[in-house]
């Protein structure tokens, strides 16, 4: 059985105060309704909230016992490991507040800051010096899948991105497939067009690593998946679960997309 795992991308979303709110409200939900314990829940907020992010995570009640809600991650981080980069942030101050996730490649850090599959490669690297799970994103834009090109756009994605990875690190990340055009536009691909993808995926990724690694990688699908559509992708053989944004801003849709896996 394959990992099933539902994150969350806020992107530049909330006020302290709002991104406390909904915390606040989906620790009550997941504790109250979450229907499968295995489905692992990963929230992504911007940097500046990820340490009330991770205070809020778990219930030490019972110290000997803590109940840990979600795991946190965050939306990017440098490819440098220290110095002089103004503004930056590495993997190791994410990985000494204990950060187990970030997100690399967005289609939109690529779109709006020339994010290169290199510079995507760099990244994963110093995510992995530091024990943190990458999740990485690949995803054709619209133009590329009416010219039929989608399959091609990813794999290059994959191939530069990501598959000079020794073994052992390749089995430590996570994929997100998300079709460009479907991130924020309400417009979710079919259940059959995601298949298909992450089918291929699955496919490269098992030339290149062989069978078991293949059968273990979580390959999660994002772009307007939501409590509606979540069940139907969710069931599709090759798809582990969801990267969501616009949906994981509302504690109850998020966590209606968490149980829309089969029971
Ligand atoms: P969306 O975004 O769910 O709002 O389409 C998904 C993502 O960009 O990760």
């Amino acid at each position: 059985m394959r990992r099933k795992i539902v994150a969350g991308n806020w992107k530049m979303n909330n006020t302290f105060q709002n991104a406390e709110d909904l915390l606040d409200e989906l620790v009550d939900s997941l504790a109250n309704e979450q229907e499968d314990q295995d489905v692992e829940v990963v929230v992504c907020p911007p940097f500046l909230y990820a340490e009330m992010a991770l205070d809020m995570s778990t219930d030490d009640e019972d110290a000997s016992q803590p109940q840990v809600f979600y795991s946190v991650g965050v939306q990017n981080v440098s490819e440098y490991e220290k110095g002089a980069y103004t503004g930056e942030i590495s993997a190791g101050m994410l990985a000494s507040m204990n950060v187990e996730y970030c997100i690399v490649g967005h289609s939109e850090r690529r779109k709006y800051f020339g994010e290169t599959d290199s510079q995507v490669a760099r990244k994963v690297e110093q995510l992995l010096q530091n024990a943190i799970t990458p999740i990485v994103c690949c995803g054709e834009q619209e133009a590329d899948r009416e010219a039929g090109n989608q399959f091609e756009v990813v794999g290059r994605q994959l191939k530069e991105g990501l598959f000079h990875l020794k073994p052992l690190d390749f089995s430590r990340l996570i994929i997100a497939y998300e079709p460009v055009w479907a991130i924020g536009t309400g417009k979710t691909a079919t259940p059959e067009q995601a298949q298909e993808m992450h089918a291929f995926i699955r496919g490269l990724v098992q030339e290149q690593y062989g069978k078991e690694i293949a059968r273990v990688v979580p390959v999660l699908y994002g772009g307007s998946c939501n409590a509606k559509t979540a069940k139907d992708l969710f069931a599709m053989p090759d798809i582990d679960g969801g990267l969501i944004g616009g949906a994981s801003l509302d504690a109850r849709d998020f966590v209606a997309i968490i149980n829309s896996f089969e029971k």
